[in-house]
């Protein structure tokens, strides 16, 4: 089973660039085109929030737009540049196929893996939250599953990625839902995006993996010291691939013309 991961597409209103500067849309475009002739079609697109960049509706239409160009079934969780009821509306039905108590929470049955996507946005803040009411659905949804092989994907990564703003706004009710995850041996990943840079750390006996961004990357500055900017980038995303020695492997991909490819062994 092969998955697409592509994250924080920001995209601005009809003919604008995301920050007067960031042409989101077309990175959008270049992305969705690069998937589409992957020589392995995904089984799934999965596209992990802030997807709009000021929450609007034009701006949900207009990456819903470009996002219907996708050959392989598009699925996606707010984040804290969306508005719920506005993804819903766009989205509702399709790559939401359902929510839950109000949250964008679901299932998907994927041929080999189960996905389950879930809420981490809280409402008018930037961090992210897991309260009582998703922590019930989850252990749910999680009971459901049994030891079927899963994959959880949400926009905040629950720990501290060393991006300022990402640190400071942190995430209400990380310990609850890593004493959950830590539960199921049978969590192969956690996938995120927020922090516009792509990561991979240990947590709770599972992965968190963090994408990257449609081209807009965060300055790397481990001191913590500097207010974090962004470079105008190639849009990149992951390729997760379930193998079937059942390990999920993850590849990195930055969507840009190459020279090559060269023959690798040399007779
Ligand atoms: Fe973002």
């Amino acid at each position: 089973m092969l998955i697409a991961h592509i994250s924080d597409t920001h995209i601005a209103g009809p003919g604008l660039k995301t920050n007067g500067i960031a042409p989101m849309a077309e990175n959008l475009s270049r992305c969705v085109d690069a998937i589409n002739v992957l020589t392995v079609q995904p089984d799934l697109v999965l596209l992990s929030g802030d997807v709009t960049n000021d929450a609007t509706r034009d701006e949900a239409l207009r990456a819903g737009e470009i996002l219907a160009g996708l050959d392989s079934p598009l699925y996606l969780v707010p984040g804290n540049h969306d508005d719920r009821d506005v993804l819903w509306d766009v989205f509702g039905g399709g790559a939401i196929p359902a929510r839950a108590d109000g949250f964008i929470n679901y299932v998907i049955n994927g041929p080999d893996l189960r996905i389950i996507a879930l809420d981490s946005v809280a409402q008018g803040q930037s961090g992210g939250m897991f309260c009582e009411t998703r922590s019930a659905w989850l252990r749910a949804a999680l009971a459901d599953g049994g030891d079927q092989p899963t994959v959880i994907f949400m926009h905040h990564p629950p720990l501290k990625c060393g991006v300022p703003e990402t640190d400071q706004d942190g995430f209400d009710g990380a310990n609850e839902l890593g004493a959950i995850i830590a539960a199921y041996p049978n969590i192969q990943r956690i996938l995120c995006g927020h922090i516009h840079l792509q990561t991979a750390a240990r947590w709770n006996g599972t992965v968190v993996t963090t994408a990257p961004s449609m081209g807009m990357q965060l300055t790397l500055d481990l001191t913590q010291a500097h207010p974090s900017k962004f470079y105008l980038t190639d849009p990149g995303y992951l390729l997760h691939h379930w193998t079937p020695d059942k390990v999920l492997i993850t590849h990195a991909v930055t969507v840009r013309d190459m020279d090559g490819p060269y023959d690798f062994r040399q007779h």
